[in-house]
């Protein structure tokens, strides 16, 4: 049976934003502070090492610097995945302990990147990139979703993520994934091949090659241990209907959740390196996860 070393939360479905292509939770009540604090306690017991804070908007929870700081107080590794709308409310809980702040660039400029994200984001995440970068030690993971609108300015991204280089682990670029439940606009959608042969040739002359990664719905299937608000454990199913499969319920039934789990995930892809941030930077690794 395998741990679930690294776990991503999507902590509240509450957010700022509002953004067309979110396959974010919506509408899902929060956990209380005490139960937040039983989930990671039942977390370190199961053999996490990190965690990886999402949403909805993790800084929307009015406990958030508490929740960081207890993580960090068990030594659990923490990435921290914001629009950063709420940077400087939170800034000093972020810099002294988050390890991985998750950042989301769609654009090169406040046309395209506010497009799909809304009025003043742009100015929002790169505030929260320049700060962070000058009076931080976190590491940075880029995340940009591959649309229709955004596909053919990737390697202006890459020029403006240059001055940030040295502090960032990983550039995901996100193959769009549409759950045609949650209602989510497909006018996004760009097909694989476009992408193929399009963008990633062109990527990799700022930023070192091994840090640039395509992350497709392929290679998500089956290998996540992904949390909804109130622990409910997911496994994403993506094949022609995308779905995600509930295990189990990690406050109520933490060990029979975990096998459970055991049972959907493919343990290979969940491995891989590519799955986390705390896989693909040796140092990570080897203060979390070794
Ligand atoms: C759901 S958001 C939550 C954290 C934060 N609110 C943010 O926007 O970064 C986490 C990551 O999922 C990505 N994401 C959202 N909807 C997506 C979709 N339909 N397909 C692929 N990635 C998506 C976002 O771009 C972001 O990088
Ligand atoms: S900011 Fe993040 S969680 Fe909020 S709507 Fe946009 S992608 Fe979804």
């Amino acid at each position: 049976m395998i741990d679930p070393v690294v776990v991503d939360w999507q902590i509240t479905s509450r957010c700022t934003r509002n953004c067309g292509f979110c396959f974010g939770p919506k509408s899902e009540p929060d956990l209380s502070h005490r139960d937040v604090r039983k989930v990671v306690n039942n977390l370190k017991n199961l053999g996490t090492r990190a965690i990886e804070l999402t949403g909805g908007e993790p800084l929307m929870r009015p406990d958030i610097d508490e929740i960081i700081q207890y993580i960090r107080k068990l030594e659990i590794g923490l990435c921290l995945f914001t629009n950063c709308d709420l940077y400087f409310q939170h800034r000093e809980s972020i810099i002294e302990n988050v390890n991985v702040i998750g950042i989301p660039i769609e654009g090169p400029n406040e046309d395209i990147h506010d497009g799909l994200r809304g009025k003043e984001s742009f100015v929002a995440v790169m505030n929260a990139l320049k700060d962070a970068h000058s009076n931080s030690e976190a590491k940075f993971q880029i995340c940009t979703i591959v649309s229709a609108q955004n596909y053919l300015s990737l390697e202006s991204i890459e020029h403006i993520l240059y001055p940030f280089e040295d502090r960032i682990v990983l550039w995901k670029l996100y193959e769009l994934i549409n759950y045609p439940q949650k209602g989510q606009n497909n006018k996004f959608k760009i097909r694989k091949k476009v992408f193929d042969k399009y963008c990633m040739p062109k990527l990799g002359k700022r930023l070192d090659k091994n840090k640039i990664l395509f992350d497709t719905l392929k290679r998500r299937n089956r290998s996540y241990f992904l949390m909804k608000p109130n622990g409910d454990v997911f496994v994403p199913l993506l094949g022609l209907h995308p779905r995600e499969f509930c295990v189990g319920n990690l406050l109520a039934e933490p060990q029979k959740t975990k096998e459970n789990w055991n049972r959907w995930v493919s343990p290979e892809g969940y491995a891989k390196p590519y799955r986390s941030v705390f896989r693909k930077d040796l140092e990570l690794k080897r203060q979390f996860l070794d």
